[in-house]
């Protein structure tokens, strides 16, 4: 890798950053973070490029899900584990209605830092600066919190750590055992169609392991059946932190950033000669890049070049972004140019950046409707073109919040204040995002006839 290491990204313009009033103690705490333990290990992001590998070529299918923005105050066990639940039951759905292995990746245990899209907030004629998340400033419109503090880069860590930990004992220590997933469904006592649909699967699928028992394969005799890999992932957004937890792996002597064990870059940050970019391609962990309408497809093809040049399989997943009314427009060419030139990568949508709209009582928020229409046409626009559709990549919450409007259990603009939490985007909650993994899976299936 020519003339890159872990801070080469400084020489080149970088854009969405902070300007820290105190350089000396920016220094101090970069140096500190140096210094802490790594918080994912390099063969673990093999594992999962591995396991990309496998779903750009049709045999698997990427789950990404969380957070817009974690947050300081919502940091709570309760949270994590109903996300973890919620992206397990969606697993379930599409493992066994669609018949292939989920991939489960969080917008978790790291993510954020925001990019925004003014670098200041004016209310009632006073203009802060903007919120960038909670790793650089407060979200309260004071002067004081807007003030980015290289404190809370110790604070993000801390809490990513803590995160990763229970996520970790989640994984492993008998919350993600089929039979103990399965009963989840004894939880939903409410009304809606999607929980009843749930309800009718679990079933199925206790009848199945039944049936397993019976031939001798139970959680005890089989790991894969009471644990499951469940990986993290943010946007690589804030560089001076993703610099310092970026590590020399001992057994292959490649740079890994170990603050997660996928990143993105965003589609603010995607720059051919930006910072983002140059960091990103020193790095081995399976990457993202976003590409909303904007993105060229001779752009694409130059990213590519940089970020996979060795042209690896699960190395690149392209996250497409476009909005419903785009996506079967912009697509094609995409798809058409990686084709052509033999390029590898996993595509996969994201169905709630290009969908998000102001509602009549001033809420920021998605119809699921737009949502559900994209990810169909992301599918319908692989088919045409003989191409994978590799992935979804969500915010979501496995809490009852009203965020987006619409659903089959339905959320109004009257419901959107009534538990709108986000710190930054409208999640889908645990409802909308289970009836999306339906529609994902029925998807899956056909295709597979
Ligand atoms: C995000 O994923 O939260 C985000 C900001 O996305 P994008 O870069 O696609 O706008
Ligand atoms: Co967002």
């Amino acid at each position: 890798m020519s003339n890159w290491s872990a801070s080469s990204w400084r020489q080149k313009p970088i854009v969405q950053q902070p300007t820290y009033p105190n350089q000396d103690e920016l220094n101090r705490v970069l140096e500190e973070l140096r210094n802490y333990p790594p918080l994912v290990f390099a063969g673990e992001a093999r594992s999962l490029k591995a396991q990309l590998a496998n779903a750009s070529e049709g045999r698997g299918f990427l789950l990404q899900g969380g957070d817009c923005a974690e947050s300081f105050s919502e940091f709570h066990a309760h949270n994590i584990r109903d996300t973890f639940k919620a992206i397990l039951q969606m697993a379930v759905v599409m493992t066994y209605a669609g018949g292939v292995p989920v991939v489960k990746v969080g917008r978790l245990g790291g993510q954020f830092a925001k990019p925004r899209s003014s670098d200041t907030e004016t209310i009632d004629g006073i203009t802060l600066d903007a919120y960038r998340g909670d790793i650089i400033n407060g979200v309260d419109f004071t002067k004081e919190m807007r003030v980015p503090d290289p404190q809370r880069m110790i604070k993000a860590y801390n809490q990513s750590a803590a995160t990763l930990n229970l996520l970790r004992a989640f994984a492993s220590g008998g919350l993600a055992d089929l039979h103990v997933v399965h009963k989840w469904n004894l939880d939903f006592t409410n009304q809606s169609e999607i929980s009843k649909k749930y309800e009718d699967l679990a079933e199925e699928i206790g009848k199945s392991l039944k049936f397993m028992e019976a031939c001798g394969i139970t959680s005890k005799t089989h790991r894969t059946l009471r644990e499951t890999d469940f990986y993290t992932s943010h946007e690589a957004l804030l560089l001076p932190y993703e610099e310092a937890f970026t590590r020399k792996d001992s057994i292959t002597n490649e740079w890994y950033d170990t603050s997660a064990h996928m990143l993105w870059i965003g589609d603010r940050t995607r720059q051919l000669d930006g910072a983002h970019v140059e960091y990103m391609r020193g790095i081995n962990n399976p990457i993202g890049v976003k590409a909303g309408p904007s993105m060229d497809p001779e752009d694409l093809l130059r990213l590519c070049d940089v970020l996979n040049p060795q042209n690896e399989a699960g190395r690149l997943n392209i996250i497409v972004r476009m909005g419903a009314d785009k996506v079967a427009d912009g697509m094609p060419k995409l798809i058409r140019a990686i084709e052509r030139e033999g390029r590898k990568v996993l595509w996969s949508c994201d169905p709630m950046h290009g969908n998000t709209v102001k509602s009549s009582n001033n809420f920021k928020t998605r119809p699921v409707d737009s949502i559900l229409t994209e990810m169909k046409q992301f599918f319908q626009v692989h088919k045409s073109e003989g191409t994978f559709a590799g992935g979804v990549h969500l915010e979501m919450t496995g809490k009852n919040v009203t965020e987006c409007i619409g659903g089959s259990f339905v959320v109004t603009e009257e419901d959107l204040s009534s538990r709108y939490h986000t710190h930054c985007d409208p999640r889908l909650n645990a409802d909308q995002a289970l009836e999306l993994a339906f529609l994902i899976a029925d998807t899956l299936r056909e295709a597979q006839k």
